[in-house]
């Protein structure tokens, strides 16, 4: 049941003050990996949200494939992999992106979303919602539809969640 799932996570997840850089709240998901009865049941619940909902899952790199394929097979629809810039063949679709300092560019193989698709767009952690905002630019660009957002952790000071209102899709967090 949720509220059993959300302490399980709460006590497995590392937070680890001041990395990588001070003042930022770094959170360790990696020892979910150690529980696979764990996993399952995040998968589940992430599943559940978006059940019936849409026609294939995007991940971004690379914490969010963790999840997100487990959730595309969850849901028997396609899992589309967006990847850091110069890692992927041609043909490819790309979209730039702000940083605090600078730019970055993600991409994805031309063609694996279908025009009129509805799209979960999937990633571990929502923070400044840029990346995010990224990804679902590169899905309307081709024609997809953005219907949902979800994330293991959503950070609660709530800017993120405020860039992605404009795409006017569900946002569903399994914990804050
Ligand atoms: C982290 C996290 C999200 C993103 C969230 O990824 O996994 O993808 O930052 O930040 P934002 O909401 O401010 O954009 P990171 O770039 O550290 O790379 P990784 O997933 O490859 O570890
Ligand atoms: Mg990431």
């Amino acid at each position: 049941e949720k509220t059993t799932l959300i302490s399980k996570l709460k006590e497995t997840i590392i937070n680890v003050p001041d990395f990588p850089i001070e003042g930022i709240q770094f959170k360790d998901i990696t020892p979910i990996f150690l529980n696979p009865k764990l996993y399952e049941e995040v998968i589940e619940d992430l599943a559940n949200f978006s059940r019936g909902k849409v026609d294939a899952v995007v991940g971004i790199e690379s914490r969010g494939y963790l999840f997100g394929i487990g959730i595309a097979i969850a849901l028997d629809v396609p899992f589309i992999l967006i990847r850091k810039k110069g890692k992927l063949p041609p043909p490819f679709v790309s979209e730039k992106y702000d940083l605090e300092y600078g730019t970055s560019e993600i991409e994805m193989r031309e063609g694996q979303i279908k025009p009129g698709q509805k799209i979960l767009i999937h990633d571990d952690l929502l923070a400044t919602g840029g990346t995010t905002e990224a990804a679902s630019r590169l899905v309307e660009k081709q024609g997809a539809i953005v219907s949902q957002f979800s994330f293991l952790i959503g950070l609660k000071d709530l800017e993120g969640q405020k860039k992605l209102e404009q795409f006017g899709a569900e946002i569903y967090e399994v914990l804050q």
